[in-house]
């Protein structure tokens, strides 16, 4: 039987060869998915050089040949890290990347007193989950228009109940289409039951036309429906979510899209056009722009039903600088 530490290295050396960006983490993460443990208990059992058993072995080599055809690490495993929470991922649903991690971070900063979230396209529902759980006293509405990814958004809900429900939050997965949601009678006004949203967030598909994502993982797994916006410039549905956010919003309530790098300044045109105010662009980690936020302007929408939150519950804590890179310590690259 071979040690952890050579079947890691040379799984490491091909992992590389087929041109992966973190072949010893995923290495790692693959041989501790076979496992069926932790992955620090996998780098113990390297350092001690303990023998890697023969059925681990032969799952393990699967998986290394799988990845190296580049299907996603989070698909091979089944699972993607995103805050503290690890959600069930697979074919259908868009893998959560480490930069919307900040959303969540952002809505605590804009605006620590909202009660109301709605997530519009919410895919698996890691920052709808996210935000119920780490926003205490919450109501957080999700919407998506995809049966597949809402099969996995509303698994992830269950498997999360409990800690959304130790927040003293709730949460509501709604299917139907992100840009009509204000419409009357649409499901997402009959959950609000007449109120409005005190913050929009979304994360909508954006990738323009006939642009195709260089990472094979991205390209070859993530739905198209997660990846293009639509028109020549990829914004049509970022347009649609920011005309519908507009519309949901008490007046001074805030609306965050994340958007490509290149997107910033067009979203910016595109909320200004709507009547948001105090129009900011906020950068990823890598600094590069990712996210536009404004707020509603007063009387753009209905009349307030902003509420504070119950007393006692609280600001959730920003989290530390770096936390941006997901658990298990890898990048995974953004859908552009
Ligand atoms: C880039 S993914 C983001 C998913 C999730 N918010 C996240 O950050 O992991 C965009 C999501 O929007 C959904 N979507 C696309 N068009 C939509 C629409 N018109 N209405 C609602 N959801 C839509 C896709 O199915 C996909 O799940």
């Amino acid at each position: 039987m071979t040690g952890y530490d050579a079947v890691l290295a040379e799984a490491a050396r091909r992992l590389a060869e087929a041109g992966l960006p973190s072949p010893r983490a995923d290495a790692e993460l693959l041989a501790a998915h076979a496992a069926g443990v932790e992955r620090g208990a996998v780098r113990r059992a390297a350092l001690m050089a303990e023998p890697m058993p023969g059925e681990v072995r032969r799952r393990f080599e699967e998986l290394v040949d799988e990845r190296r055809a580049r299907i996603p690490l989070q698909h091979l495993t089944g699972t993607a890290a995103f805050r503290t929470l690890t959600v069930e991922v697979g074919p259908g649903v868009f893998v959560p990347r480490p930069e919307t991690e900040l959303i969540v971070d952002l809505v605590a900063s804009l605006s620590p007193e909202a009660r109301r979230i709605v997530d519009l396209c919410a895919g698996s529902a890691a920052l709808t989950i996210s935000l119920a759980a780490e926003l205490p006293g919450t109501e957080v509405y999700g919407v998506e228009l995809s049966e597949q990814a809402l099969a996995w958004a509303r698994r992830n809900a269950a498997a999360n109940a409990g800690r959304i429900g130790a927040a003293g939050s709730s949460l509501h997965l709604l299917a139907g289409d992100a840009l009509t949601q204000d419409h009357p009678g649409s499901p997402l006004r009959t959950a609000l039951a007449g109120a409005q949203a005190d913050a929009v967030v979304s994360n909508p598909p954006y990738i323009a036309e006939g642009q195709e994502p260089l990472d094979p993982e991205v390209r070859d797994h993530d739905p198209e429906l997660a990846l293009y916006g639509g028109g020549e410039d990829g914004l049509r549905i970022p347009a649609g979510v920011t005309r519908a956010a507009a519309a949901l919003l008490v007046p001074g309530g805030v609306f965050i899209c994340e958007h490509g790098s290149g997107q910033g300044a067009a979203m910016r045109v595109l909320l200004g056009r709507h009547g948001f105010t105090g129009i900011t662009t906020h950068q990823d980690l890598a600094g590069r722009d990712r996210f536009t936020a404004g707020r509603s302007a007063p009387g753009a929408s209905h009349p307030s039903a902003l509420r504070t939150r119950r007393a006692g519950a609280g600001v959730p804590t920003a989290r530390p600088a770096g936390q941006g890179q997901n658990q298990q310590g890898r990048r995974t690259p953004s859908h552009e």
